[in-house]
């Protein structure tokens, strides 16, 4: 889909680039690749709302994982708006007291389509999570710099981790890692999403679980564990790794939807730059692990741990069709949305929630203060 519609609908909706900005929303990167979404689109706004029946238990109890993927395919809805000349309006977790609605986002005012909106989404479809060894290339200072702005804009704070925590870093997450594999319930979730079941489209598929490092210096999820018959090659990985944390202020759903957004507002910044992105987030999945990472000083909570470098392609992973995604929504002589182009299938397994215009009011907000809107 590559529909440009710069221009406002009569009845102010995005006219035919909606498939292309829901599309844009579901090639956010989740836990699992759960993909974890659903979207009910009405006149004035579309609703992204929180698919609770791919929550992973085992690893995911508190749903931390599922809001931060929610998170990133809010901002992709986003930047894809921006990217049509729209401005973004955005109001999270609208409904106080339901929090499988996420997110409400309208198409406002046409605005001037900025270079970074350009880059962003240009990045959306090539941005990967990226599991192979990277190149013994150190990442330049200023693109870390660009990085940090990124998860600044979004109101969260990335901190590189220097060469003397880098060692502890690694540790914790090895020891995560550890002693998740010894959990036959751990393994059980693994192997719900990584079996390959055709035409399945979610999960990881074996082409994306990556080789094994020699001797685990860099102790990534090993996505094989219970897929013991794919063959993996073993290889050294870069010695000296480029790792940062992802900080948030507070630690509940909405600080988590805030944190998801600059995680992919940050990893689309780093595709721009071709920076390879992995997440390891093993120990910010078991608490006693992840209050070693607190910032006490700051009262900020590690949201991610990622690690960046220079790298070879990797593989995409698969996403399950726009359709199965969207709820049923306002009749289509109603909307401005051309029904056609997404026909909602499926009976909603969420609760239905309001879904008339936007209201105005000092709520509402344009959805960030970069160039993007
Ligand atoms: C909150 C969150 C946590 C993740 N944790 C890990 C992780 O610990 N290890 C890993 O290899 N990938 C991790 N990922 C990446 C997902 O597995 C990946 O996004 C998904 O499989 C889709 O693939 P893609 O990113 O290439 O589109 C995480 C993603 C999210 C959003």
């Amino acid at each position: 889909m590559n529909v440009d519609l710069g221009r406002r609908t009569d009845d102010g909706g995005l006219g035919a680039a909606l498939p292309d900005c829901l599309s844009a929303a579901i090639a956010a990167p989740s836990i699992h690749n759960t993909q974890p979404w659903r979207f009910r689109v009405a006149e004035h706004h579309i609703d992204v709302l929180a698919d609770l029946t791919r929550r992973l238990d085992v690893v995911d109890k508190a749903s931390r994982e599922l809001y931060l993927s929610l998170g990133a395919a809010v901002l992709n809805l986003r930047v894809a708006i921006a990217a049509h000349g729209r401005a973004p309006i955005m109001r999270l977790l609208p409904d106080a007291g339901k929090t499988e609605l996420v997110a409400r986002i309208a198409p406002g005012a046409a605005q001037h389509r900025s270079e970074t909106t350009r880059l962003l989404a240009r990045a959306i479809p090539q941005r990967r999570t990226n599991r192979r060894p990277f190149f013994a290339i150190g990442v330049p200072p200023e693109v870390i710099a660009e990085l940090q702005a990124a998860a600044a804009i979004e109101g969260a704070r990335l901190v590189p981790v220097d060469a003397t925590g880098r060692d502890a870093v690694l540790g914790i997450v090895r020891t995560a890692e550890m002693l998740r594999r010894r959990d036959p319930a751990y393994r059980q979730e693994l192997a719900n999403w990584t079996i390959e079941v055709p035409p399945r489209r979610d999960g990881i598929p074996p082409a994306a679980y990556g080789p094994w490092s020699a001797l685990e210096s860099i102790p990534l999820r090993d996505f094989g564990l219970v897929q013991p018959a794919r063959h993996r090659t073993t290889v050294s990985f870069e010695p000296e790794p480029t790792l940062a944390i992802l900080y948030s202020a507070g630690d509940g759903p909405e600080q988590w939807l805030r944190a998801g957004q600059a995680l992919e507002r940050l990893w689309l910044t780093a595709t721009v730059r071709g920076l390879a992105t992995t997440l390891m987030t093993q120990p910010l999945e078991i608490p006693q692990l992840r209050s070693l990472f607190h910032d006490r000083d700051r009262g900020q909570a590690a949201q991610a741990i990622l690690r960046f470098g220079y790298g070879p392609p990797a593989p995409p992973s698969p996403r399950r069709p726009l359709e199965s995604f969207v709820m049923d929504h306002a009749p289509a002589a109603r909307t401005g949305w051309p029904s056609e182009a997404i026909r909602p299938v499926g009976t909603p397994r969420i609760g239905t929630f309001g879904s008339g215009p936007v209201p105005s009011g000092p709520t509402w907000r344009h959805s960030g203060s970069g160039p993007m809107g």
